[in-house]
């Protein structure tokens, strides 16, 4: 069944906790946290802390952290600790992807790598064995509410082709209406925010979601 991670980027900042509530309510397992250092995307979100915040609230939950660092050396460690479940890095980050991936993989956390929209497939296919999940950003990544880049979906296909097996997950611009064509390209977890946040009924949106 597909995956879906509320991305808490869209919950109202002043009610995290019951926006997030909410969605746990209806049956989510998983959030997604966009994590934004206002130099690799023109845009600062939230740290450790609140990824650890939640992990105490709720421990149960798979917490997906997305890091929209230049330099996630820096605080990786930080988001280990925090109780991160999975970090996801960017292929355009700097560092030795090889041995950040390999330290989130030793803390008993699954890994990932994330690229932008142009940004090819090939940077990810090096590191392919020690990543759990490819995170494909269908939206360029620093603010929620944009616009699915449809062209971006081919990517999942490529990677398949590739022999990747593990989780392929869309971040951007995901909704309702566009759920079925972004699974159909081979999406297993949809990120959605806006969407996700603002649904009046978040029980329906969901199995209308897993239904498309
Ligand atoms: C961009 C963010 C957004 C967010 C999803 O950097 O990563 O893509 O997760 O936002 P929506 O679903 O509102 O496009
Ligand atoms: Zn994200």
């Amino acid at each position: 069944m597909i995956e879906i991670a509320p991305s808490v980027l869209a919950a109202h900042p002043l009610y995290v906790a019951r926006d997030v509530g909410r969605l746990l309510d209806a049956g989510i397992t998983l959030l997604h946290l966009d994590i934004m250092d206002g130099h690799f995307v023109p845009n600062i979100s939230f740290g450790p802390a609140m990824v650890n915040a939640l992990h105490q609230q709720y421990p149960d939950i798979c917490l997906d952290v997305h890091l929209m660092l230049s330099r996630p050396a820096s605080l990786l460690d930080a988001f280990i600790k925090a109780g991160a479940s999975e970090i996801t890095l960017h292929s355009e980050a700097e560092g030795d992807l090889r041995a950040l991936l390999q330290t989130v993989r030793a803390a008993g956390l699954r890994a990932g790598l994330s690229i932008k929209p142009a940004t090819a497939v090939d940077t990810v296919l090096p590191y392919l064995d020690v990543l759990d999940l490819v995170l494909i950003m269908s939206v360029e990544p620093g603010f929620g509410g944009q616009k699915l880049m449809a062209d971006t979906l081919s990517k999942m296909g490529q990677l398949r082709q590739a022999g990747f097996q593990g989780a392929l997950s869309v971040d951007g611009g995901v909704k309702q209406d566009n759920a079925g064509i972004v699974k159909r390209a081979g999406a297993t977890r949809l990120v959605m925010g806006t969407a996700a946040f603002t649904a009046p009924d978040p029980r329906a949106f969901l199995a209308a979601v897993r239904q498309a």
